[in-house]
């Protein structure tokens, strides 16, 4: 399965991975961001409709100079100190939020469209695929309609989240590590998608479904420990 997630994900089709019954209990929908379209947003959108975010490596997030959200926070509290007041230290299914900022590419309208998001999120991959780190701002604004997620250093290693599946499945992928995710919901009952539906979806639709486990599990061979 994981040769298959591989695959997909270097094709940029949709990938979906269910974290743990330890964690979240969710599964996301998983593309490289430099492949993303208009239809994979309008799929997404419907299909998973969760929020759409964009997991970067460290090593990118470093170039692009992207901090943590609570670190943001955390500095910006001096003149706010209300924001100290809101840190994230209750999260009850991980020790850390992955959450960045949020942008818009600067060619974008309201940037919410699907048009709008796919080319925030695939302009965002290019750059990085590109390495044109220094232009980030030239050509992204913030805030915008795009959630960006730091992984981890070392990824999955160090922390098990869609942020860092995302990545170890780009880096097994050889793919620029800028990925995007969306959770699926389920409409009937207002909660995730359990995974017997995800099975069915993935069925229907042709996609690769893969637990976190198999994947940290391929990732471990990858690395050859
Ligand atoms: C953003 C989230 C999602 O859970 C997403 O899957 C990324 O977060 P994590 O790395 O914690 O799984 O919180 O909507
Ligand atoms: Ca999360
Ligand atoms: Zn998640």
């Amino acid at each position: 399965m994981i040769k298959k997630a591989i695959e997909s994900f270097k094709k940029g089709e949709i990938v979906l991975i269910f974290d743990d019954d330890n964690r979240e209990r969710e599964t996301d929908m998983i593309v490289a961001a430099e492949f993303m379209t208009p239809q994979h947003m309008t799929t997404i959108r419907n299909d998973a409709g969760g929020l759409f975010c964009v997991p970067i490596s460290a090593e990118i997030s470093d170039k692009l100079g992207i901090p943590f959200m609570t670190d943001l926070m955390n500095e910006a509290s001096k003149e706010y100190p209300v924001l100290a007041e809101l840190t994230p230290n209750d999260i009850p299914y991980d020790e850390k939020s992955a959450f960045s900022i949020t942008v818009n590419h600067r060619k974008t309208f309201t940037g919410i469209t699907d048009n709008d998001r796919a080319c925030t999120i695939k302009e965002l991959g290019l750059l990085c695929k590109n390495g044109n780190f220094q232009d980030f701002g030239k050509y992204f604004r913030s805030p915008g309609h795009v959630t960006l997620l730091r992984a981890a250093k070392d990824h999955v290693l160090k922390r098990k989240g869609h942020t860092e599946m995302s990545i170890a499945l780009a880096e097994m992928a050889g793919q620029t590590e800028v990925a995007v995710c969306c959770e699926m919901m389920d409409d009937e009952t207002g909660d995730s998608m359990n995974t017997d539906k995800v099975g069915e979806y993935a069925k229907k639709n042709d996609l690769v479904f893969l637990s976190g486990a198999e994947l940290i599990e391929a990732y471990h061979e990858f690395k050859g420990i």
